[in-house]
């Protein structure tokens, strides 16, 4: 089997690479038909998917792919309304780039969007089929990815995860642990709830999925829901920091942080399909952060 994995570097490109380097996950090992998979990995200076003709070289030169998990996006929520054309290019764009190159060659392609395509007005964990309304900048380049990406290839997976951390890269956990150490206290948003996902455990099941031909929309988050909050107080407890904690409305944060967007107030995602194909491995998020930290004594 051959694999190509875009934007390599960052939290899930490098789980997804661990996993495949080391034949497991934290979750546990991985199929047969993945152990020895050739593995080819593009980081942005190597592979940029918003260029069409680089792309096409790529494949060219060092295709044909099996799998393609596109592990590429603009990811800068806030960042996002000020960077819109950039974050479209990459996020809805390049992902369309990216799945026809995977299509020419018969493959199969991984979209990875997120929780930020629903709006979040309504308290109950969203399926598959419920229609998107994203709130903002990010979630509508995400939306516009997802749909660029199932219309230029028919094996496509469109994979809605959340609130992901990871070993690589900056992420709520490492931000809570440096402000927690640094500041003896941390001021965290509860009233906005979701679903903390261990990027590790997402990777064990987009590679479980990988060797199906159960295409389209899945959502895959950590179970159970919780607040921003929740999940920091979460961080620092595990970490056995002691430190202030003070929970804020949105309007508060929104305050603090004028800059920052809206966000959903309930986007917690249903892990409906992943249930009925390949089972759902996801672990609760507690568990899965705690197994996260373990494996991450250096942080
Ligand atoms: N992080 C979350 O909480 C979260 C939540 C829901 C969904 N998701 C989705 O999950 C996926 C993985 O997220 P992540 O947290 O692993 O992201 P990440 O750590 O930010 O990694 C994204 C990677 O994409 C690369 N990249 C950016 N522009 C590119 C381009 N034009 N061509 C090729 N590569 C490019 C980045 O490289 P540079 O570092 O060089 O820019 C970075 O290495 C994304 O699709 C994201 O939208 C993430």
């Amino acid at each position: 089997m051959r694999i190509l994995i875009t934007g390599a570097n960052g939290q899930l490109g490098t789980e997804l690479r661990r996993c495949l380097e080391t034949g497991r996950a934290q979750i546990g090992p991985l199929p047969d038909a993945l152990q020895g998979a050739q593995l080819d990995c593009a980081d942005r200076s190597a592979l940029d998917i918003t260029d069409e003709a680089a792309v096409r070289t790529w494949f060219a030169q060092r295709g044909p792919y099996d799998v393609v998990f596109n592990c590429s996006a603009y990811t800068n929520v806030d960042g996002c309304e000020t960077h819109a054309a950039e974050a479209f290019a990459v996020n809805a764009t390049g992902a369309g780039i990216l799945a026809a190159a995977t299509e020419h060659d018969g493959g199969k392609c991984f979209y990875i969007s997120t929780d930020y395509v629903f709006p979040g007005d309504d308290e109950r964990p969203r399926v598959e089929d419920d229609e998107p309304a994203p709130l903002s900048a990010y979630g509508r380049s995400k939306l516009e990815g997802e749909l660029a990406t199932l219309a230029a290839c028919d094996r496509s997976f469109v994979v809605r995860t959340a609130w992901l951390y990871g070993q690589a890269g900056g992420n709520f956990v490492k931000t809570m642990l440096r402000l927690a150490r640094q500041n003896g206290k941390i001021a965290v948003v509860a009233d906005q709830f979701g679903n903390p996902t261990n990027a590790n455990d997402l990777a064990y099941e987009l590679l479980l999925l990988s060797l199906t031909d159960d295409y389209g929309i899945y959502n895959c988050t950590g179970n159970g829901v919780c607040s921003w909050y929740d999940f920091a107080c979460a961080i620092v407890d595990i970490a056995g920091i002691l430190c202030e904690k003070e929970p804020l409305t949105s309007a508060e944060y929104k305050e603090r942080f004028p800059q920052s967007c809206d966000r959903p107030h309930y986007s917690s995602l249903d892990n409906a399909r992943l249930r009925v194909t390949i089972g759902d491995d996801m672990r609760p998020w507690r568990e899965a952060l705690a197994s996260f930290m373990e494996a991450h004594p250096e942080l």
